[in-house]
């Protein structure tokens, strides 16, 4: 469809900050989008429906957005990630998903970051870039560790197979021709372009001449472009041939991610356009004939509908972390720690607890001096006592009579509330020095 901003612009990622090269200009000269605080971007994508562009910083551990003209930027995931090296948009169903190096994982989150959830967890080794096909519902990846290879799985994580695992050392950028449905990929160990059949037959040497070190790739119409850590530079060629080479820029030191920004991304119909698929969290693409599954946030399972995830984590660990509140589900097959929601702010948080009774969470904030509790979906956040703290370092939670205990080894006093704070008492006051840890032995009274 026209737009009346018809703008396409190539966009590459330099560590210390994102640029573009406009195509609609002769002037191929390139320009800083305006963005505060970018340390290590690694990778990008883009969607124009929002005009966003997306980023992942390896310094920060996060990923990030801001409108193309660097307006309204914000981090959209920031927690649990460790090297995330490759991203990539669903514009049809406006997904995130990214691929991390550390924590040898493949995961999905909505674009603004929300519903989180881990789709590939076991036999990865280094992950690096990642490609979405939302019309054929597969998604593609690179992995350069012991066994270097090229994966492809339904993008909601089903039919898992290995495409590419020969000739390869350093698998690197990854971009899909959706026009000829072929996958190109840069093997940085192999100095080549290669490109072959999304099943990974028909493999073809596309440029063999001692790429010196390829990273990232993209495709627009005809050509090829990619960016080139050793030669410092982004080139381009015929995406057919690999013929009529030429250089779009050169002495840029730094250069990681490149994407052709466009208006001309396919749309099709999917079954997560009508109702969320009929599911209550996410709603993935997934091949044909199924052609969408529904999935749960972290830590939570999917019900036996297929449709809708349970409430909440009913077995869980839970962990204080000083300024935020983690859990981990054992609810589900892998182990993936998730933040504890919350609006409230956390200083020095020390001793935590919990009632499975209501589903509350509560911990004890030494340098706030508070002791406070919330849902473990993080919602009805109170203090329930504020005055008359100093270093609680201690709390147990008696599901059973309903209270909280809690040590002081600033006040030397172990006290006891109502779960709500009232009724408080001083239990000891004597003979303490610097009590910690209590427990509650409830058979025992
Ligand atoms: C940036 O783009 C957005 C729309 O994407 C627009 O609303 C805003 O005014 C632009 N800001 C600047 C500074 O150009
Ligand atoms: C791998 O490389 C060798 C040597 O160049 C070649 O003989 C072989 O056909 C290649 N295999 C594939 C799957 O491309
Ligand atoms: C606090 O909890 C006690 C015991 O459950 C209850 O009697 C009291 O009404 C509660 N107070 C408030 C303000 O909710």
């Amino acid at each position: 469809l026209p737009h009346p901003f018809a703008i396409t612009f190539l966009l590459f990622a330099r560590r210390t900050d994102i640029r573009r090269i406009s195509f609609d200009t002769e002037d191929k000269s390139d320009d800083v989008i305006p963005l505060a605080d970018v340390r290590n971007a690694v990778a990008l994508d883009w969607d124009a429906q929002d005009e966003y562009i997306y980023w992942t910083d390896v310094t920060t551990d996060s990923i990030n957005r801001a409108k193309w003209n660097g307006s309204k930027q914000e981090v959209v995931v920031d927690t649990s990630l460790e090297s995330p090296a490759g991203l990539a948009i669903d514009w049809v169903t406006n997904k995130l998903y990214w691929t991390d190096a550390g924590t040898d994982r493949i995961e999905v989150s909505n674009a603004d970051g929300s519903m989180r959830t881990v789709l590939i967890w076991e036999n990865l080794d280094r992950p690096r870039d990642i490609v979405v096909d939302p019309i054929g519902g597969y998604m593609y990846w690179t992995d350069w560790g012991a066994n270097p290879k090229i994966e492809r799985a339904g993008m909601d994580a089903s039919n898992r197979i290995v495409i590419i695992s020969s000739n390869l050392t350093w698998p690197n950028g990854l971009a899909i021709d959706y026009q000829t449905e072929r996958l190109y990929w840069a093997d940085a160990g192999m100095k080549t372009i290669e490109y072959g059949n999304f099943d990974g037959s028909e493999r073809k040497v596309l440029i063999g001449t001692q790429l010196p070190h390829p990273f990232g790739l993209t495709l627009h119409e005809s050509r090829i472009y990619w960016t080139d850590w050793q030669s410092k530079s982004i080139q381009s060629a015929d995406k057919q041939t690999g013929l009529d080479r030429t250089t779009l820029a050169e002495n840029l030191e730094n250069l990681m991610d490149i994407h052709m920004f466009h208006r001309h991304r396919t749309f099709v119909q999917t079954p997560c356009m009508v109702n969320n698929g009929g599911c209550s969290h996410l709603c993935l693409l997934a091949p044909p004939p199924k052609g969408s599954s529904c999935a749960c946030p972290t830590g939570i399972n999917l019900q036996v509908d297929g449709k809708s995830c349970s409430h909440g984590m009913n077995r869980f660990l839970i962990f204080a972390r000083r300024t935020d509140i983690r859990m981990v589900s054992l609810d589900i097959p892998y182990f993936a720690d998730v933040v504890l929601p919350m609006n409230g702010s956390m200083k020095n948080t020390i001793a935590i607890g919990v009632d499975p009774k209501e589903g509350k969470v509560y911990w004890s904030d030494s340098t706030l001096k508070k002791v406070s509790r919330a849902s473990i979906d993080g919602s009805e956040y109170e203090d329930i006592i504020s005055t008359g703290l100093m270093t609680t370092d201690g709390l147990a939670v008696d599901a059973v009579g309903r209270k909280i205990y809690w040590t002081d080894t600033g006040t030397n006093r172990i006290e006891v509330a109502n779960l709500n704070g009232s009724m408080r008492k001083v239990l000891i006051w004597q003979n303490l020095d610097s009590p910690r840890a209590i427990a509650l032995y409830h058979e025992m009274g």
